[in-house]
């Protein structure tokens, strides 16, 4: 069966606080969304090999042209197999915008935030292997390393979370196409990442192992944290 990868990268960055979207902000000389797609383009099935993979890239409307220039740069060749579409307002809208682009008939969708721009292509491969043999969705989650406290408005302590119940989750998040699409049809709030919205739809989510590199480009200290891991000079 055959495999997608919604990539957005249509947000503001609001919280790194640069002049250009996030997806577009330069680490170690190419954009975030570069290195996002190179682990894409480095998925064990790969877009010439003997399962076709498709790529849909999600942009700002104000960066078509800058993304469109990217992909066709990470994909080598032109192909009618790579894609680049307009986002919405919300995370939620972006991905409801690459997923109308995607195939009928394809098998697997995965869907991955661009400013996880080091993610390996080994937890992608990961997460479409757990999707085939579980039809359910899978997130990759990591045990959470710092005790968790419950607090009330004014910073009063309220409760410790068991923390061995806790998972922090990442992307790629893998999603069985048809069961994804009607979810979203169905959406009727605004949900925290896609898991949530294919659980509310009454399907199951189960985790992968996830990797510490898929870390979440949010803050200049973790663009900071990128760079040095590229082994570049921190900016
Ligand atoms: N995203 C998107 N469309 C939106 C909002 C977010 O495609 N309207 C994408 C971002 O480009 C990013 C991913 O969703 O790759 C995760 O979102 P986040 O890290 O929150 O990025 P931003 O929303 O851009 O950042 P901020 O919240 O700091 O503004
Ligand atoms: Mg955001």
């Amino acid at each position: 069966p055959s495999v997608a990868v919604v990539v957005v990268a249509a947000g503001s960055g609001a919280r790194l606080g640069r002049a250009e979207p996030k997806a577009f902000v330069p680490l170690a000389g190419r954009p975030l969304l570069a290195h996002a797609l190179d682990s894409v383009f480095g998925m064990g099935e790969g877009l010439d090999g003997g399962r076709s993979v498709q790529l849909v890239v999600v942009a700002p409307a104000s960066r078509l042209d800058e993304a469109r220039a990217i992909v066709e740069d990470a994909a080598g060749v032109a192909s009618d197999r790579v894609s680049v579409v307009v986002g919405g307002a919300t995370r939620q809208l972006s991905v409801a915008a690459g997923l109308a682009a995607v195939a009928p008939g394809t098998g697997t969708v995965l869907i991955h935030d661009a400013a996880r721009a080091l993610t390996p292509s080994a937890l992608f491969d990961a997460v479409v292997a757990a999707v085939e043999s579980t039809a359910g969705g899978v997130i990759p989650g990591l045990p959470v390393a710092d005790t968790i406290k419950r607090v009330d408005a004014s910073g009063a302590v309220l409760q410790t979370v068991d923390r061995s119940e806790l998972a922090a989750v990442q992307t790629p998040q893998g999603f069985p196409l048809p069961e994804l699409l009607a979810a979203y049809e169905a959406a009727t709030e605004e949900f925290t990442d896609d898991a949530a919205l294919f659980a509310a739809a009454g399907h199951p989510v189960s985790t992968v192992e996830g990797d510490a590199l898929a870390f979440k480009v949010t803050t200049s200290w973790d663009l900071r944290r990128a760079e040095q891991l590229l082994g570049g000079s921190a900016q």
